[in-house]
């Protein structure tokens, strides 16, 4: 469910057309839609109603101040990465007790800035680490709160690259180790061991999967309460799917909360959820124009302005994502099979292969559909092409949450060294 929707034959972002969007600030841009970010947010605090649950958003999966912000209005927590990701989070207005830090490399300086800032959970992956933790945490005279977050060799995840759950993924520790690890964080003077976290992967379709690690999370606090370790929290990561194409059909965020009801039963604990692409994922479009089409071979290249710096998914993981024309197509115009391709300089940057289209001609404009997760967070400048440009669109207000950096920004952190000029 989102609200991006034809309207006089122009496809519309609630009620601004993309059409004026394009005009105003160019392609490629993203566009957001508030109202779908928020029913995204609210069908999923509904569904947890009555359980004592914070709703850590994935920041990963779009990391625009102006959809944090958005988000932490409404009362998200953050699941954070980066001592980026979580001055962003604070900046945006996420209260820092609601700050979740996940990633498997944090830094001294990582950790000390969540510390100072009394972030809410530190989700642990490794021995090494969680002794870092514990030295930067006493050096500031102080105690961080711990989640350890375990393997539980589960496989799933719409993709090879983006699952995470099994022994051979560099994520988390094993669940048949979480014993040591407790025993060695109740020594350790700057930990606080609070809970247990998973996460196995990203665009999964069915809540079984997630059922079988969220059991082995259970057992294990179940085990590690009756070795005397109050454990209070557990974390349930991100990972529930959304439809990209048509007969997709991801399982619902009511049927994912009465699963984790279901198997937290009367644990007492509370409960944290990840989600990134479930709020994000259809709540965004990348708008492109067609510079050329180009006949050749008998292949026909709709050559748009979007590349695959400005959205990666289709090159890295073989994603889909419908592209739709800004336009409906005159009623009966013929479908023909095209390659939609980007300029960057790569055999890569495709971003469908033989997808029948409606006739498209320079100058045109297409919507990538599902683009708000994992689309801008992911963007670069290769090829020396601007960062591409972000609007968040409010009903028929349309704003530029990130706007397209200047040549003169692009280059200012570079310069050529100083022997080049001496020599
Ligand atoms: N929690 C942790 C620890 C994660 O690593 C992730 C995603 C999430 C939560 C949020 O997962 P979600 O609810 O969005 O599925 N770039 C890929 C997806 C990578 C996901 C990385 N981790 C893509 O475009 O499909």
């Amino acid at each position: 469910m989102h609200h991006f929707a034809y309207r006089n034959g122009i496809m519309h972002c609630e009620d601004v057309s993309l059409e004026t969007i394009a005009r105003d600030l160019g392609t490629p841009t993203y566009v957001y839609s508030d109202a779908t970010l928020r029913r995204h947010y609210n069908v999923l605090a509904e569904a947890f109603h009555g359980l004592d649950c914070l709703i850590a958003y994935a920041v990963k999966a779009n990391s625009n101040l102006g959809v944090i912000a958005t988000l932490a209005s409404m009362g998200a927590g953050a699941d954070v990465v980066s001592g980026g990701e979580m001055l962003k989070a604070i900046k945006a207005g996420v209260p820092a007790n609601r700050i979740v830090f996940s990633g498997v490399a944090k830094t001294e300086e990582e950790m000390a800035l969540g510390l100072q800032h009394g972030i809410f959970q530190f989700n642990v992956e490794s021995m090494p680490e969680l002794q870092r933790l514990s030295r930067v945490a006493t050096s500031l005279g102080l105690r961080a709160p711990v989640a350890f977050r375990v393997n539980p060799h589960v496989e799933a995840g719409g993709h090879a690259h983006i699952s995470t759950g099994s022994a051979e993924h560099k994520f988390g520790i094993a669940w048949h180790e979480a014993d040591i690890f407790f025993d060695e964080a109740s020594k350790l003077p700057g930990i606080d061991p609070v809970g247990v976290a998973v996460h196995i992967g990203s665009q999964i379709m069915r809540v079984e999967p997630l059922k079988e690690a969220w059991e082995k999370v259970v057992a294990l606090v179940h085990r590690l309460r009756a070795r005397g370790f109050s454990i209070s929290r557990v974390d349930f990561g991100g990972g529930l799917g959304v439809p990209y194409k048509d007969g997709d059909n991801p399982d619902s965020p009511s049927a994912y909360a009465q699963q984790a009801r279901d198997v937290i039963g009367q644990l007492d604990v509370k409960l944290v959820v990840e989600p990134g692409r479930l709020i994000a994922g259809n709540a965004g479009v990348l708008i492109s124009k067609v510079e050329y089409v180009k006949e050749r071979d008998g292949r026909t290249f709709v050559i748009l302005d979007a590349g695959m710096n400005d959205l990666i998914r289709p090159a890295l993981y073989g994603a889909w994502h419908e592209v739709l024309p800004v336009k409906t197509p005159a009623l009966g115009a013929p479908r023909r099979a095209v390659d939609l391709v980007g300029p960057i300089c790569e055999s890569t940057d495709r971003f469908a292969k033989d997808r029948p289209m409606p006739p498209l001609k320079e100058g045109d404009l297409v919507a990538f559909m599902t683009a708000g997760a994992y689309g801008a967070t992911l963007s670069s400048q290769y090829n020396s092409r601007p960062l591409v440009a972000e609007a968040l669109v409010r009903g028929d207000a349309c704003e530029v949450v990130r706007r397209r950096p200047t040549f003169d920004e692009m280059t200012a952190l570079e310069r050529a060294p100083d022997w080049i000029s001496s020599g």
